[in-house]
């Protein structure tokens, strides 16, 4: 997109007259690192317990959460709990679809696919399809480039 473009759309989303491309933000700004940003149609982040870095070309559907913060709980008190180790990773080229939900700690592998409504607790490898609560591998996608075969 032309920075001029960019600009532009940046300031009416800011001025609330765009809203499909909205992007809400809970924690510190300087910990999300999304090259495209703020590019996306009601996503949540949250970074108040850890970094988000969104890799190129990723792809999210609508009302995706990717949510870092962290409290602690015992079913008496309630206390905020801020390790700033709860990093999330989205691979290059993932397709995050709609309503998925990412967990703090989690990496998505480059090229992989969360299904629409998945809850994603643990790492995704690349190149996968995972899907449902919490997110298990569906299938293979078969999309990541295999590496050459050398010649000794
Ligand atoms: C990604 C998506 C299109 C894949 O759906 P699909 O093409 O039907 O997937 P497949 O045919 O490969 O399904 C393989 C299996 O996964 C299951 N599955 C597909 N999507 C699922 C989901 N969101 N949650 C749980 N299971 C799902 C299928 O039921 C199927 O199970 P089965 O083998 O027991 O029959 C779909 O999950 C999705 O996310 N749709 C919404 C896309 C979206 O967000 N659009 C808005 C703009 S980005």
């Amino acid at each position: 997109m032309g920075s001029l473009r960019k600009f532009i759309i940046n300031f009416l989303c800011s001025l609330g007259f765009i809203n499909d491309r909205r992007v809400i933000l809970r924690g510190p700004r300087e910990r999300l690192h999304y090259p495209d940003y703020p590019n996306g149609p009601g996503i949540i982040f949250n970074t108040n317990s850890g970094s988000i870095f969104v890799g190129n070309k990723v792809v999210f559907g609508h009302d995706v959460m990717v949510l870092t913060g962290k409290h602690e709980f015992d079913g008496v008190s309630f206390k905020k709990h801020l390790p700033d180790k709860n990093d999330i990773h989205l691979g290059d080229g993932c397709w995050i679809a709609s309503g998925a939900i990412i967990l703090g700690g989690v990496s998505v592998g480059a090229g992989s696919l969360v299904c629409a409504g998945a809850v994603v607790t643990k790492d995704v490898p690349p190149g996968v399809m995972v899907a449902g609560i919490p997110a298990k591998v569906i299938k293979q996608l078969n999309q990541i480039p295999k590496p050459q075969a050398t010649v000794a």
